[in-house]
């Protein structure tokens, strides 16, 4: 864990309540995808965590959506944040297969961006399933395109692509391993469909982010632990689901 101050590059909407955060300064170790920085936020107590989306030398690239009075006054912060960087473990690459899925629910779909960009990188063929409600909310499906990414979007509403969610793309997917990330249904989902193939990044409300304070605490098949120090990401086998 490292405390720096960044400058903010640019804080723009770029779908209906979901920002796009560029921090420029010493970001060097946010590399691991699937890991978080905890920003702080000008009047509030307690920091927030938000999913490292994507790091290109000494900027690193945030998306976050508005949710309450934290992420509000973020997205009309200018200037300079104070953030804690390197926090929690990140996704295995290691475990990648050949037919390797990646599933992103909303606002859980910025950490899957590196994670493809890397994995990609490595070789590994990456189909990407991207769940919104509609096709006004979608964001980032060409950046994972132009990745090299085999993109399928769902939409509940079935605006565009298939109609539903990302349980009716998986349908008809071979896939020997997955990741994923978003709102706890999908996960829980995911997990039943697949008898907990795969890891699984988890929201937890945090308070200190780093281990300390034992608020984000989950009962796994391992005893208890710390979302933001063991996970956020865990394996599915790890989850009492
Ligand atoms: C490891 C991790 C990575 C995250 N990555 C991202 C990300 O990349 N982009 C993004 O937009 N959000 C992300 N979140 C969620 C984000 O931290 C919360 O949305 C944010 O803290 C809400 O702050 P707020 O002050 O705006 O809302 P609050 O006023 O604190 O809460 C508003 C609503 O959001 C709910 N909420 C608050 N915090 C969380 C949380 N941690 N998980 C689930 N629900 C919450 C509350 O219950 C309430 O209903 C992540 C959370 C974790 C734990
Ligand atoms: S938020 Fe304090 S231990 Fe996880």
């Amino acid at each position: 864990m490292r405390e720096v101050v960044v400058k903010i590059k640019q804080n723009k909407k770029i779908a209906p309540g979901v920002y796009k955060l560029v921090l420029k300064g010493d970001v060097k170790d946010c590399n691991r995808p699937g890991t978080f920085v905890h920003i702080q936020i000008d009047g509030c107590y307690l920091r927030r965590p938000i999913s490292i989306c994507d790091v290109n030398r000494d900027e690193l690239t945030l998306l976050y959506k508005v949710l309450g009075r934290g992420t509000d006054i973020l997205s009309r912060q200018k200037g300079s944040l104070n953030i804690l960087t390197n926090l929690g473990t990140g996704y295995n690459l290691k475990k990648a297969k050949k037919h390797t899925l990646l599933i992103g629910g909303g606002i859980g779909i910025p950490p899957l961006f590196m994670l493809a960009k890397e994995l990609i990188k490595k070789g590994v063929s990456v189909t990407t399933i991207m769940a919104f409600n509609t096709k006004a909310e979608m964001f980032y499906v060409n950046e994972f395109k132009k990745l090299g990414a085999k993109v399928l979007v769902t939409t509940v509403d079935g605006s565009y692509g298939i109609k539903g969610f990302a349980m009716d793309a998986m349908k008809n997917l071979k896939y020997d391993y997955l990741y994923t990330c978003g709102p706890m249904p999908m996960l829980k989902a995911i997990y039943k469909m697949t008898e907990g193939l795969g890891e699984y990044s988890l929201e937890e409300r945090m308070g200190c982010g780093t281990g300390t304070c034992m608020g984000c605490t989950l009962e796994t098949r391992s005893g208890p632990k710390q979302v933001c120090k063991h996970g956020p990401v865990f394996p599915g086998k790890e989850l009492l689901w």
